[in-house]
């Protein structure tokens, strides 16, 4: 069995935000972390990462395009080895109320966040399975589970909770392989794609509902993504895990 510190981990959408900060925890913790993310946007974070001591590599994918995700995930076996940790959290979000919401942007969405999942996870399996030991995460969304916050979002919340579906099944299909598939439900995390989607006010506004009084931060998804793939979290299969200040309870 291969060792942590050995352990190679792809996180997708890995430039900023949320993925970023889940690739340099993983590299903290001693994986061999590829970024993936694209055009050449994971490059410079890759770079600051190696600066700091951490053995990191950047890789373009657009998780939408299946010979782009198939060339990444060879070209970091090439480097170290196949994936045993793949981390989906490349994610759009194109809110606007449904009967505004044209057909290319319901795509769009849907590609991003449904279907860049299921490519990744379907080129990243077979490896695992041969190792008999892999993690998949996928960073989902309240969204998926309740809309407490929004109703204007039907895209984003529609392709969230078919993750919901897409982890159950990976779950069950996958975990006679020693593979755990788990989704991370943030709340409401600041970053670039929240500053899109809300104004200043509406953000104080979101702030003053959460019971721990203030936005929940990347490096807490991080953290719990870190676990989930951690040997420890080896019997935690088909869960999705709150992470949101208590925004709401399930
Ligand atoms: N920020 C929040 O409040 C929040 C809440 C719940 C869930 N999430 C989820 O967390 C994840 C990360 O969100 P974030 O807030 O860090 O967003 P972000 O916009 O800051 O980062 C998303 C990254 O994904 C990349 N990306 C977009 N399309 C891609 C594609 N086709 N192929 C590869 N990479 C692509 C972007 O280039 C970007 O680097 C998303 O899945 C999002 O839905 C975020």
């Amino acid at each position: 069995m291969n060792r942590p510190h050995q352990r190679v981990a792809l996180v997708t959408g890995a430039a900023r935000g949320i993925g970023l900060e889940i690739a340099a925890e993983l590299a903290r913790s001693g994986m061999l972390v590829a970024l993936a993310d694209l055009g050449d946007s994971a490059a410079e974070a890759a770079q600051a990462l190696q600066h700091s001591g951490f053995e990191v590599m950047s890789v373009t994918m657009d998780v939408t395009d299946e010979p782009s995700v198939a060339h990444a995930v060879a070209t970091v076996t090439r480097r170290w080895a196949a994936p045993a940790v793949l981390v989906n959290n490349a994610g759009i979000s194109r809110p606007a109320a449904t009967l505004d919401t044209g057909l290319d942007d319901w795509n769009q969405v849907l590609a991003v966040n449904l279907t860049g999942p299921f490519l990744c996870s379907r080129a990243c399996l077979p490896a695992m399975q041969d190792a008999g030991w892999g993690r998949v995460v996928m960073i989902s969304s309240f969204n998926a589970k309740s809309a407490p916050v929004n109703g204007d979002n039907a895209s984003y919340a529609a392709s969230k909770a078919g993750l919901t579906g897409l982890i159950h099944n990976l779950a069950v299909e996958f975990g006679p392989s020693g593979i755990t598939v788990n989704g991370i439900a943030p709340g409401i995390v600041d970053t670039a794609l929240l500053r899109q989607a809300h104004t200043p006010e509406r953000r104080a506004e979101l702030v003053r509902r959460l019971p721990v009084g203030r936005f929940t931060t990347p490096a807490e998804i991080a953290a719990t993504a870190a676990f989930l793939v951690s040997d420890g979290a080896a019997s935690i299969t088909g869960e999705i895990v709150n992470v949101n200040g208590g925004l709401y309870f399930d």
